[in-house]
């Protein structure tokens, strides 16, 4: 079997959260949310950026337009149906795209041609024709989509491919618009269209999947499997409905079962948590907990079984490196956790206790857990630490300002109140407010936050690393919303042995 990375063709990431993600109900992005996303896809690593449709209003086209102006390596591409109007408001938006894509699509399943377009196949094709010619005048780089391409019939399928090859459409996209194929059968269908652009070698066929039964990452991997050298998809599988195929499931799939797809990618895949996250907050869709790669239990063991197992070795019980998406493993103490995983996460925050002391510390937490369902990590530390141990802190006693300047009032390790205010995004506005509140030399390294569903509504899942009077720290903590989740993360993890030291006006 070939292992031999440097001989795999490369695939194209092509992403559409920006397009389709963004067609997600309830979900819509200013110009400037556009830019501050597609500047984190091109951090990512993402080969084109697919920006929107600027056809739907006057403010879609100026946020394509000014993310066409301002991303520079990766392709900024622009939707239109096949319609002049559409094409022409398409090429417009890009005029400054230092890699422009103009995206024309139309329908092609009887289903769509009869019910939605009012169209015959003869008249399709002509709309198409038309279509592909006018973006070909346009723009050198033109992407074709067959809408319903699964649903379509495969000889006429054959004949719309056919056609965009012999005009010269570099890229033809074979849409699962609906989320209907299996992977056996989407691999047929991407087979037809490799065979129909058979005429133009040089064509990409890409793969295009929706989510409605679960299915879109198995189906674009079956479709890269199949010849398909562009795979469609957004952060986090934001897209209409069940949404698309997840730009992190396809990446780590391929990269974590290389022997199995043998195609490369430019994803800096260590990028993933932290694109998943910033899409989160802009989009307002908070990713599940479970979700595969980038959720926050993706790499989360609360089992005692599984957390022995992780701590003599990650892969017992981990398919990939948590630290290649940019996360981190977690033992998570709850009332399923076995005493050795107790006892390391102890002994990982540098609590050792003697064996007298840590019976009891384990019967204390177990108790805990029963009554607590997510206790937190100072809740835990101070029950399992005996008296000799108690840290005198700095302890947060309020945070205020969700929307605008952050205000934070602490205990500092003699029990004085202390008060600071900080602006900024909501991470460096709450260190802001800390340092101003401490006196302590503290800079923000980077900030990771989440958000999940629990039973009970959404919380705020943070991770933070910053520098603290030259020394790296890390918190993490979790809170009814971010502001309030990073105020944690940065005072539980402020060392009391260095609060003590600080000087500070009364
Ligand atoms: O799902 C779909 O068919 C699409 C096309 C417009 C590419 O998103
Ligand atoms: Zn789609």
């Amino acid at each position: 079997m070939e292992t031999n990375e440097r001989h795999w063709p490369a695939l194209t990431i092509f992403d559409t959260t920006l397009r389709d993600g963004e067609q997600t109900p309830g979900v819509s992005l200013s110009a400037p949310q556009k830019l501050e996303i597609a500047a984190a896809l091109q951090e990512l690593g993402v080969d084109v950026i697919e920006a929107g449709f600027p056809a739907a209003s006057s403010g879609e086209a100026d946020a394509v337009a000014a993310v066409a102006a301002a991303v520079t390596r990766a392709a900024v591409c622009a939707l239109a149906r096949c319609h002049e109007p559409d094409i022409l408001a398409a090429a417009d938006a890009l005029r400054h795209a230092a890699r422009p894509r103009l995206h024309v699509f139309i329908a092609t399943s009887p289903l769509h041609m009869r019910h939605k377009l009012r169209l015959s196949p003869t008249q399709v094709l002509q709309r198409a024709r038309q279509g592909m010619r006018l973006a070909l005048d346009l723009c050198r780089d033109v992407q074709f989509s067959a809408e319903d391409a699964t649903r379509t019939e495969p000889a006429f399928l054959h004949d719309v491919v056919a056609l965009a090859a012999e005009l010269g459409v570099a890229t033809i996209n074979i849409p699962d618009t609906v989320g209907y194929a299996t992977p056996a059968e989407y691999a047929e269908v991407i087979a037809i269209a490799r065979h129909a652009a058979a005429i133009r070698p040089k064509a990409v066929i890409s793969a295009h999947c929706h989510d409605d039964l679960g299915l879109a990452a198995a189906n674009t991997l079956a479709g890269i499997a199949a010849g398909a050298r562009q795979a469609e998809c957004t952060i986090n599988g934001l897209g209409e409905r069940a949404g698309n195929a997840a730009l992190e499931e396809i990446v780590m799939a391929l990269r974590t079962r290389p022997e199995r797809h043998a195609v490369t990618t430019g994803i800096n895949t260590r990028r993933l948590c932290e694109t998943s996250a910033l899409v989160a907050r802009l989009t307002g869709m908070v990713v599940p907990a479970n979700k595969a790669v980038v959720g926050a239990n993706a790499f989360a063991h609360q089992s005692g079984i599984h957390q022995h197992g992780v701590i003599g070795n990650a892969s017992t019980y981990e398919v990939m490196r948590a630290e290649d998406v940019g996360a981190s493993t977690r033992i998570v103490l709850g009332k399923h956790s076995g005493r050795h995983a107790f006892e390391a996460w102890l002994k990982q925050r540098g609590v050792e206790l003697a064996e007298s002391e840590r019976q009891a510390a384990f019967a204390a937490f177990k108790r805990l857990a029963d009554t607590e369902p997510h206790p937190t990590e100072r809740r835990i530390l101070e029950l399992a630490r005996p008296a000799r141990m108690q840290p005198a802190g700095w302890k947060l006693l309020a945070v205020a300002g969700e929307d605008g300047p952050v205000t934070v009032r602490l205990a500092d390790p003699d029990g004085r109140v202390r008060q600071g205010r900080g602006r900024g995004t909501p991470a460096e506005a709450v260190a802001r407010a800390v340092a101003e509140a401490t006196g302590l030399r503290l800079r923000l390294a980077a900030c990771r936050a989440g958000f999940e569903s629990r039973g009970d509504g959404n919380v705020a899942t943070v991770t933070v690393e910053f520098d603290c009077e030259g020394a790296a720290l890390r918190g993490q903590a979790i809170a009814a919303c971010e502001v309030e989740a990073v105020a944690h993360a940065l005072v539980d993890a402020l060392p009391a042995a260095r609060a003590a030291r600080v000087e500070v006006s009364p």
